[in-house]
């Protein structure tokens, strides 16, 4: 879903950290919400960009995110950062989740900088209703978004290690104090995640493991193709009425954009989510890093910047 929302507030919540306020120009209830959800956000520029919720969903009139200045990112936090964006409006496409928390008895939390605004949600939205932990880790005290809020949910549950004072995570010791009826989440830089994935994969932790991606994972760790290698696949854009060919060297995406070329897409890497379409029919070669196994298996939806297919057609609802 498709809305344009209004930035009614920006404000400075660490070093190269600001939390943005998105609500309706005319004061509408928006969409609901989950914990780990996002927005995508299009900007001035053209950029898509996608930013995990940190507000609360209980407060319907507002959306909440924060964004970290990349300095030598791809542009899109510089822009936000940048650019007087207060008053002005951007189409927002979502909320989306690909994130969520399941039902458990306990829950693990680790995060590492700005990956901490999907674990704010989660952990105000848990309170005191079960176990959590959080370890929460950043380069500075001074660079850490939302310290106080955290405490302030969670008291001696949230453990804060700057780096400069203790040192990067052990994540070995947390993730082996966690028992086996702990759902563990991680949200953070790519170095973190794929330490917390070894240890997990080394504790036989990883069914218990669920990480939200801001980057592409490193080759080799990404979730292996069904199919090796890439044949040329026969896509009818069911909504367009055309069919195209997609073969070996081009993505399903580039092919669709060919015919469509408003349909969206951001990280090219099947990591953001921008570019998910619906499945009519066929079998997608899911090779994305969002879905789960059991969406997998659903086959209902797939992202064509990377995904392919076992059969040789599909139809899309594009
Ligand atoms: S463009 Fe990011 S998942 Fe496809």
């Amino acid at each position: 879903m498709t809305t344009a929302l209004a930035v009614t507030s920006a404000r400075l919540e660490a070093d190269d950290v600001i939390s943005i306020v998105l609500a309706d120009p005319a004061g509408r209830v928006l969409p609901d919400w989950r914990p780990g959800a996002h927005l995508e956000l299009a900007l001035p520029s053209g950029l898509l960009r996608q930013y995990s919720l940190c507000g609360s969903p209980e407060n319907r009139t507002e959306y909440r995110i924060a964004v970290l200045r990349e300095a030598n990112g791809r542009g899109g936090s510089r822009e936000l950062h940048d650019t007087g964006l207060v008053g002005k409006t951007l189409k927002v496409n979502g909320p989306r989740n690909h994130f969520e928390l399941v039902p458990s008895s306990r829950y693990l939390f680790i995060a590492g900088g700005i990956g901490i605004t999907p674990i704010l949600a989660m952990v105000r939205s848990l309170g005191s209703s079960v176990p959590w932990s959080l370890h929460y880790g950043g380069r500075t005290r001074s660079s850490m978004a939302f310290t106080d809020e955290l405490c302030r949910i969670g008291g001696a549950r949230v453990a804060l290690s700057p780096q400069d004072e203790d040192g990067l995570l052990d994540v070995d010791a947390i993730v082996g104090g966690a028992d086996e009826s702990t759902a563990i989440y991680c949200c953070g830089p790519a170095p973190l995640l794929e330490a917390v994935r070894e240890a997990c994969a080394r504790l036989a932790r990883g069914a218990s493991l669920h990480i939200e991606r801001f980057t592409a994972s490193p080759a080799g760790s990404k979730v292996p193709a069904a199919n090796g290698e890439n044949t040329t696949v026969a896509v009818e854009l069911r909504r367009s009425g055309v069919t195209v060919q997609a073969g070996p060297e081009r993505s399903i995406l580039d092919a669709i954009r060919e015919i469509v070329p408003e349909a969206p897409y951001s990280c090219t890497e099947g990591y953001c989510g921008s570019c998910e379409v619906r499945v009519i029919e066929g079998v997608p070669d899911h090779r994305d890093e969002i879905l789960t196994a059991e969406e997998r298996e659903g086959g209902r939806t797939m992202f064509p910047c990377v995904s392919r297919a076992l059969s040789e057609r599909l139809v899309l609802d594009i």
